[in-house]
């Protein structure tokens, strides 16, 4: 069991999450829709990594003794201006995934729930790396007002991409 103060948070990031994959399966539909299918599945690959999050936090209620409760889905953003716009969406969404787990971070000191503690340390970790990835991402298509043929070369790139 954990305090209730301690669960609530933890399902609350167990939707996020579920919120997160919802927002990036929007952002694979801009590409889709314009043929780009290196960055679609990209960011339908992402929406499953998004998942698999949620699927942690949903695993360990359960082994804590607590039931994940599923809230409904907000409309995710659904029209952006171009590729460089869905980019940006992208890192902010991860920046703020970052300060709801340091929250959560915080909360599970503050209760002393170590357990909590030592599950949330994958996350921290792993949200660097979201956020790297992002700003490598955006880095490159700044860099394609060099010269428009880099933007194929990274489609071609990204099409590779498989869930790991
Ligand atoms: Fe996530
Ligand atoms: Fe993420």
């Amino acid at each position: 069991m954990l305090p209730t103060k301690m669960t609530e948070a933890l399902n609350k990031q167990f939707n996020n999450e579920l919120q997160a994959a919802h927002a990036y399966k929007a952002m694979a539909t801009y590409f889709s829709d314009k043929g780009y299918q290196g960055f679609a599945n990209f960011y339908l690959i992402q929406s499953k990594e998004e998942d698999s999050h949620a699927m942690k936090f949903y695993h360990f209620l359960v082994t804590m003794g607590e039931k994940p409760v599923l809230h409904k889905l907000e409309e995710p953003k659904n029209h952006f201006e171009n590729a460089l716009d869905v980019v940006q969406q992208s890192l902010e969404q991860e920046r703020e995934v970052t300060r709801d787990i340091y929250s959560l971070v915080s909360l599970a000191a503050e209760l002393k729930q170590h357990s909590t503690s030592s599950f949330l340390d994958w996350f921290i970790k792993e949200q660097m790396e979201e956020e790297e990835s992002f700003r490598i991402i955006l880095v490159k298509l700044k860099g394609i007002q060099e010269g428009g043929e880099f933007f194929l070369k990274m489609d071609e790139e990204f099409a590779q991409r498989k869930l790991e």
